[in-house]
């Protein structure tokens, strides 16, 4: 028996490790990968031996994270609930593919990952898994055994001399970061009503810190993704950390939001995510010159389902896969620059321009007609809009 365990190096994915090979009597096989979460991934591998794992995989996976999981997510300007930026559910789905790839390449029968069994990263690593191979085992030590606090754990660890090393500075939080965000949640956060203490945030400094002078910066995109900043060719994961590293200087991205849970609860949680932040702002100023107005109003209508579709897990479905297809296919035009001005939290839209620009300034100007747009024409248009209306009101109907 074999498991590919989704392994951080931390205190609880070690001992995780070494459970599983107690309780289970199988070989573990780990994965860690870099997907910009701002911390060495090349220790896992001297801790991973130490615990006696053979196959140890180690992954820098920051490219394929961006491009094809955060861009084709940000084509369809996607906010959950209204807010939240989906940092933490998108990156599930890319552990998950390879997770199972892993698998299937050491011959390994079951899965496990670290999360625990009240939140929404369990569902979302599983759903994935058994989409992808779907007689897959899968093993979840939150939810069987009775290691449920901190002591418990460290005293696991003493029992079986499992090396623990003492982080300087580490936060008290639980936290989940990568290049889109990084989250807090836990602690004093979990009564909706104390505020955030300043220094739990640490992509960003507070509006208040930020310079008395704003940051300009352009965004060329080309088919809804962006691909140059400020004229300059970036990769999509540098794209992000360029963009990460603007907006944290000038305040921008925090969150603090209570969302609802996919399995039924609400939690309080707190979310930086600086470069995502722009690119909201800037993929719709990009689409409001590019895209037809009935296309605009169809993807924003879907939006909220697709968000749902990825905060819940179901990334690897067919309906995720006809939603973006639906999406892709609206980006064709999607092309141009975006102006903007970050200032103390703010991302404002100053300038846009496109070669595949719809908006026509010989049609939208208030000056003298030129013809293409002739102003009797709207009456008759108003008119027959109006015909219900008018008939309703004859008959008497109140409003
Ligand atoms: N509540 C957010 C979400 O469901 C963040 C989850 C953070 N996960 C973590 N393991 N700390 O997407
Ligand atoms: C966890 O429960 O492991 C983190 C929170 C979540 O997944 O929602």
């Amino acid at each position: 028996k074999k498991v590919v365990l989704a392994y951080s190096g931390g205190l609880d994915t070690s001992v995780i490790v070494r459970w599983l090979q107690d309780t289970y009597n199988c070989e573990v096989v780990t994965f860690t990968a870099d997907i910009g979460q701002g911390e060495e991934v090349e220790p896992a591998r001297a801790k991973a031996e130490a615990l006696g794992v053979k196959e140890i995989y180690i992954e820098d996976l920051r490219e394929e994270f961006v491009r094809d999981y955060v861009f084709p997510m940000f084509r369809a300007n996607t906010i959950y609930e209204g807010e939240y930026l989906l940092g933490t559910s998108i990156a599930r789905p890319l552990i998950s593919r390879r997770l199972i790839e892993i698998a299937n390449e050491t011959g390994a029968d079951a899965i496990s990952h670290g999360a625990t069994g009240k939140g929404n990263d369990q569902v979302r690593f599983e759903l994935g898994a058994y989409a992808l191979k779907p007689g897959v085992k899968v093993i979840a030590p939150w939810r069987e055994w009775d290691l449920n606090s901190r002591e418990k754990l460290l005293a696991y660890c003493d029992e079986r001399n499992i090396p623990v090393e003492k982080k300087k500075g580490k936060s008290p939080y639980s936290m989940d970061a990568n290049l889109l965000h990084i989250s807090y949640e836990g602690i004093n956060l979990e009564d909706p009503w104390a505020e955030a203490e300043e220094d739990m945030w640490r992509w960003s400094v507070s509006p208040e810190a930020a310079p008395d002078k704003p940051t300009y910066v352009e965004l060329t995109y080309k088919q809804g993704d962006i691909v140059a900043i400020d004229g300059q060719e970036m990769k999509p994961h540098v794209v992000l950390e360029t963009l990460n590293k603007l907006a944290g200087e000038n305040g921008i991205g925090r969150l603090d939001i209570v969302e609802n849970r996919y399995v039924g609860m609400k939690s309080r949680g707190c979310y930086e995510t600086p470069g995502g932040t722009i690119m909201l702002r800037a993929h719709r100023a990009i689409e409001s010159i590019t895209l037809d107005r009935e296309v605009a109003h169809l993807k924003d209508s879907i939006m909220p389902r697709y968000a749902e579709v990825i905060y819940n897990g179901y990334w690897w479905s067919p309906e995720r896969e006809a939603l973006q297809a639906l999406i892709d296919q609206t980006q064709t035009y999607v092309n141009g620059t975006v102006r903007l001005k970050l200032y103390k939290g703010n991302v404002d839209v100053v300038g846009r321009k496109s070669e595949d620009s719809l908006f026509d300034e010989k049609i939208a100007t208030f000056e003298e007609d030129q013809g293409a747009y002739d102003q009797k024409d709207a009456e008759g248009f108003i008119k027959l809009n109006a015909l219900r209306l008018r008939i309703a009101a004859g008959k008497g109907r109140k409003l």
